[in-house]
């Protein structure tokens, strides 16, 4: 029997961003919202408020969870500092770390055979949130990597101040990005725990057994 999260907020962020170049063209990314999806029904199933902000995906809206609906990494980072304050952030999306310095109002037309693009930083949502000053009680981050997970992941537990990163290998077929199943292994300062394989639904549920163990501290 799962604990129950009443009482409890949780901010679950899911699915890609899109950057704008122009009005037909966009930078993305193959995120679909699986993962932060289920991770935010699970938690609405154990009772939390739960307020999920949604990169572009098609999924249906999980039962009893507030939804909005964002494009870009500017537009998610308004959305999740705007339902601060919170008890739990998890940062589940996979926020562009870089976005077009000029969106283009027409269309960029074919002329020379190589088309340069400036590109400039993304404000980090989830380093943001740990610092600030509504920090949630429980900042936790995912890390999608393809090679030296656990250093990768250590680095960005550290360097954003989490409480928890949940790290998956991406690039690998049945796992990651898209796919109905994932393998994470979840990091803290002195721990670390595998999770699955196993579906994105019994990932999340056993995630969310990680974090209300460290709630209840
Ligand atoms: O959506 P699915 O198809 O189900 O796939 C799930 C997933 C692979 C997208 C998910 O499990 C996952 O790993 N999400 C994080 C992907 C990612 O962007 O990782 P990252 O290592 O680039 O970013 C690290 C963390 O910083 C993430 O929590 C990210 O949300 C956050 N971030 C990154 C950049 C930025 N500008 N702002 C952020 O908040």
């Amino acid at each position: 029997m799962s604990e129950s999260l009443a009482g409890k907020r949780i901010i679950v962020s899911a699915g890609p961003t899109y950057e704008d170049l122009d009005p037909v063209r966009f930078i993305g990314n193959r995120s679909s919202g699986k993962m932060g999806f289920a991770i935010a029904t699970a938690a609405a199933q154990r009772d939390a408020n739960v307020v999920l902000i949604a990169g572009p995906v098609p999924l249906p809206t999980p039962a009893a969870v507030t939804r909005i609906d964002v494009r870009s990494a500017a537009q998610m980072r308004e959305a999740v500092l705007a339902a601060l304050p919170a008890d739990l952030y998890i940062g589940a999306a996979a926020v562009a770390d870089y976005t077009p310095r000029q969106v283009s109002g027409s269309k960029i037309k074919k002329s020379g055979e190589t088309l340069t693009l400036e590109l400039v930083r993304t404000p980090d949502i989830l380093a943001e949130v740990a610092s600030h000053p509504m920090r949630p009680r429980l900042v936790v981050g995912f890390a999608a990597e393809t090679e030296n997970v656990a250093t990768h992941a250590r680095d960005k537990l550290d360097r954003k101040q989490l409480d928890m990163i949940a790290a998956n290998q991406v690039g690998i077929a049945g796992s990651g990005f898209e796919s109905d199943d994932n393998a994470l292994t979840v990091y803290w300062s002195d721990g670390e725990r595998a999770l699955g394989p196993a579906s994105k639904k019994q990932i999340a549920s056993e995630l969310l057994d990680l974090i209300t163990e460290r709630l209840r501290r």
